[in-house]
């Protein structure tokens, strides 16, 4: 195998694309190596493309005015797109208020577990458990509700004494079982569902029992 390097110019449309440089050959250098080689004799035909066949060669394919960029230009050009458009981005950022404030504080799981401790609950009553990872902060008697638990972790409470777990809606356990629970006194309520103040108001004035 007889390899030939006769690319005189690498050109680059003016576009960012990587991969899309076209190689222009010197077919005097191309000619030379294949004689060289023994591909062909010094007597075969061989034409040498004008300057302007070259040029249209280059051209072909591409959208008309094109411009094309040597690999030291193209590369200059990339550098100058990328900072131009870090700028604008910069600009729009700047102009563009964030979407959301900032979330600072403590995280709710460790502020549920607090006021547990502060409050020392004889009842709690969560609503919406899934995996019951806010129930694990707590440890006293429970009413959880939620239309399709998935514990993952034992649960473990040591001070609970009763732990009732009520597989339905909120607005099933309000409208069927409430009654019966109000026989708890639940303190402390937790509510993940969409009708929080709607039902909380009514619960957190039960009789304690
Ligand atoms: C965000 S998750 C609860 C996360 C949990 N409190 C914690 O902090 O680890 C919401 C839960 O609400 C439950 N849920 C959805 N609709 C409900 C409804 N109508 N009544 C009660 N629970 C509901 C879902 O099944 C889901 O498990």
């Amino acid at each position: 195998m007889v390899t030939i390097d006769a690319i005189r110019t690498m050109w680059w449309r003016e576009v960012r694309a990587e991969n899309r440089a076209m190689a222009e050959l010197d077919f005097v250098q191309v000619r030379d190596a294949l004689i060289a080689s023994g591909g062909i004799r010094k007597t075969s035909p061989w034409r040498v493309p004008t300057a302007a066949e070259v040029l249209a060669s280059r051209a072909k394919g591409s959208p008309e005015g094109s411009k094309f960029l040597t690999t030291e230009e193209h590369q200059v050009f990339v550098k100058q797109r990328r900072l131009q458009r870090a700028g604008v981005q910069k600009m729009q950022d700047a102009a563009r208020p964030p979407a959301l404030p900032p979330i600072d504080g403590i995280r709710y799981l460790r502020m549920l577990g607090r006021m547990h401790l502060a409050l020392a609950p004889k009842w709690y009553l969560e609503v919406g458990t899934f995996t019951g990872r806010s129930l694990s902060k707590v440890d006293c008697n429970f009413v959880a509700v939620d239309p399709q638990f998935r514990l993952r972790s034992p649960l473990s409470h040591p001070n609970a004494r009763q732990m009732h777990l009520f597989q339905q809606t909120s607005d099933d356990f309000l409208n069927r079982s409430l009654p019966n629970a109000m026989r708890l006194n639940l303190i402390v309520h937790f509510w993940t569902g969409y009708n929080i103040l709607r039902y909380s108001c009514g619960t957190s004035s039960m009789p304690s029992g």
